[in-house]
């Protein structure tokens, strides 16, 4: 019997030609609408494979999918599923590590760049025609080289910003992860700190820690006050490691100087956030991996992860082992 494989994110035409030979797919470019949500639950009890990106999939709807085997998601984070419902149904969970690590490291130095130098606002500036003289320090920003450059998470996207911070910017490099990390601390020099004492020492915070249970609202009003007026917050990693409430009141009260963030409580940001009344404020719509090369590859690794799985094999870039090795039993 041929395999049925959802698709809730188009694929260029080469990966999709792929799939197709391998099985029957049905797309549905808009499973967040009520009618593409009800096409996606009519095709549920038929799918052998889900490949996407950006989509709660709660137990819920998987309960719809007696065949499923493999969910293939086009992200690094999978904090959008239910890992213990997958592994329980011995369904296989895979994601796109490593094709994305440098171009996300590129976002939070952009974002680095973009609220120490000012960039957005001064730019704007120029572009409303309000450049009618040199600018003075009331336009001055600050310097990023040479300032302590604070990680929090040292995984592979942690890695790739302490590497340009180390080597591009000659900043010191202080992190904070759930374990010491030896290799990089030679590489790079890097120093582990307390989760407080990088909050108080770092002149850049920047988190790229995923979202678990643990790490939900870990950076909250406690967490701001440690910071310093000079320091400029970052954030590439999950809106929800964040209380938003107490960072805004942080940012309103000059408690920390900028924020610049490719994430959110709730995505996309709502017009009428009050992030975005805030001038110390780059706000950016999730675009850690955004650039063509990045998503091709990770959706080309989604599809042969999918297509691995299909076929029986262990995906590469499996997340749920123990759900492999209750297949194997
Ligand atoms: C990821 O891959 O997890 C990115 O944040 C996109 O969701």
């Amino acid at each position: 019997m041929n395999k049925h494989v959802i698709l809730y994110k188009k694929l260029s035409a080469p990966l999709m030609e792929r799939l197709q030979a391998q099985a029957e797919v049905t797309l549905i470019e808009d499973p967040k609408t009520p009618d593409g949500l009800a096409r996606l639950r009519d095709a549920l009890p038929h799918a052998d494979g889900l490949l996407g990106a950006s989509l709660k999939l709660d137990a819920q709807l998987l309960d719809l999918a007696p065949r499923l085997k493999v969910v293939s998601s086009v992200s690094v984070g999978v904090d959008n599923y239910d890992i213990d419902y997958l592994t329980g149904r011995g369904i296989l969970l895979s994601n796109t590590p490593d094709v994305l690590t440098e171009t996300t490291a590129d976002t939070g130095f952009a974002l680095i760049m973009a609220t120490a130098r000012r960039v957005v606002e001064l730019a704007s500036m120029v572009r409303d025609g309000q450049w009618t003289q040199n600018i003075g320090p009331a336009h001055f920003g600050t310097d990023v080289h040479g300032k302590k450059l604070g990680i929090i998470g040292m995984g592979r996207i942690g890695e790739a910003v302490a590497q340009r911070g180390h080597f591009g910017f000659g900043m010191p490099v202080l992190y904070h992860s759930h374990s010491r990390k030896p290799a990089v601390e030679a590489r790079f020099d890097a120093q582990y700190r307390s989760l407080d004492a990088l909050l108080q020492e770092a002149d850049f915070v920047c988190l790229t820690l995923p979202l678990t249970a643990e790490t939900e609202g870990l950076i909250g009003a406690e967490q701001f006050a440690l910071m310093r007026p000079e320091t400029i917050f970052i954030n590439i990693a999950r809106g929800k490691v964040v209380d938003e409430q107490a960072m805004i009141e942080a940012l309103k009260n000059r408690q920390i100087r900028a924020a610049g963030l490719d994430v959110f409580e709730r995505e996309p940001l709502p017009a009428d956030s009050a992030l975005l009344q805030l001038d110390n404020v780059v706000a950016t719509p999730h675009m850690g991996s955004a650039t063509h090369e990045t998503r091709e590859a990770m959706a080309r690794c989604a599809v042969d992860n999918l297509l691995s799985a299909l076929a029986g094999e262990r995906p590469k870039d499996l997340v749920n082992e123990k759900a492999w090795s209750s297949r194997q039993a």
